[in-house]
């Protein structure tokens, strides 16, 4: 399974990048709101020089012509850049024209898998179920990924699932076990599948035990 950068924090990213697990980044415009002073096209031009694998831009219309001009716009950035619709009737038009256009675009704002069927024949790359934003309302969001990935495999689909609106470490797993082809994940999601508390215990222990040795031997 892909892991991708829920993210438009620069740092965060080239952190992650560093750590060799980095295969793409997703955006949207409440992430970039969280950026100060720059434009969208600049933060996700300086996105694409750090990772090679797709970076998703967001459009902000709701109109297919409007829908059209930001997505191509996007597109220009850069090659990886992949354009996020929303799930729209409108959203599943741009992407069927975007398709036949070449660019590649992730459908967002999925909440059941028949609407994630709708965007892979549209012509989705990727199709993002939205995990954590169903859980928040007392539904099973992994359902989701699990009926989903599971179409997409059985009737031999293109597009790849992308568990998206993830909220911590155990979702990662299930979205992995549930089948999931991407996960795109919070910043600290990903420093919370580093840790754990008897790896910090253990290099403790390692670090007493090396130092009473060299203590013994006279050093
Ligand atoms: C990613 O593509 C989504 O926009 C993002 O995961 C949504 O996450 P949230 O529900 O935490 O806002």
């Amino acid at each position: 399974m892909k892991l991708f950068l829920d993210t438009a924090d620069i740092e965060e990213i080239r952190t992650v990048a560093r750590w060799g697990v980095l295969d793409g980044v997703t955006t949207n415009p409440t992430l970039f709101a969280k950026t100060s002073g720059r434009s969208y096209d600049d933060v996700l031009a300086e996105i694409c020089t750090i990772t090679s694998g797709p970076v998703s831009a967001e459009v902000i219309a709701d109109d297919l012509e409007g829908m059209l001009k930001e997505g191509r716009h996007f597109a220009k950035i850069a090659d990886n850049i992949v354009v996020k619709v929303p799930m729209t009737e409108t959203g599943l038009e741009a992407i069927a024209a975007f398709k036949a256009e070449g660019i590649r675009t992730n459908c967002t704002l999925i909440f059941t898998a028949n609407q994630g069927l709708l965007a892979a024949k549209a012509g989705a790359y990727l199709l993002s179920p939205f995990v954590g934003r169903l859980d928040d309302i007392n539904e099973e969001g992994m359902i989701v990924i699990r009926e989903l990935s599971d179409i997409v495999n059985m009737h031999g689909l293109e597009s790849e699932v992308l568990a998206a609106s993830i909220r911590h470490p155990r979702h990662v797993t299930d979205s992995a076990l549930a089948g999931a082809h991407v996960c795109t994940l919070p910043f600290k999601v990903f420093q919370q599948m580093v840790r754990h508390p008897l790896t910090d215990r253990g290099i403790d222990q390692f670090k007493k035990d090396w130092a009473a040795a060299q203590a013994a031997l006279g050093k």
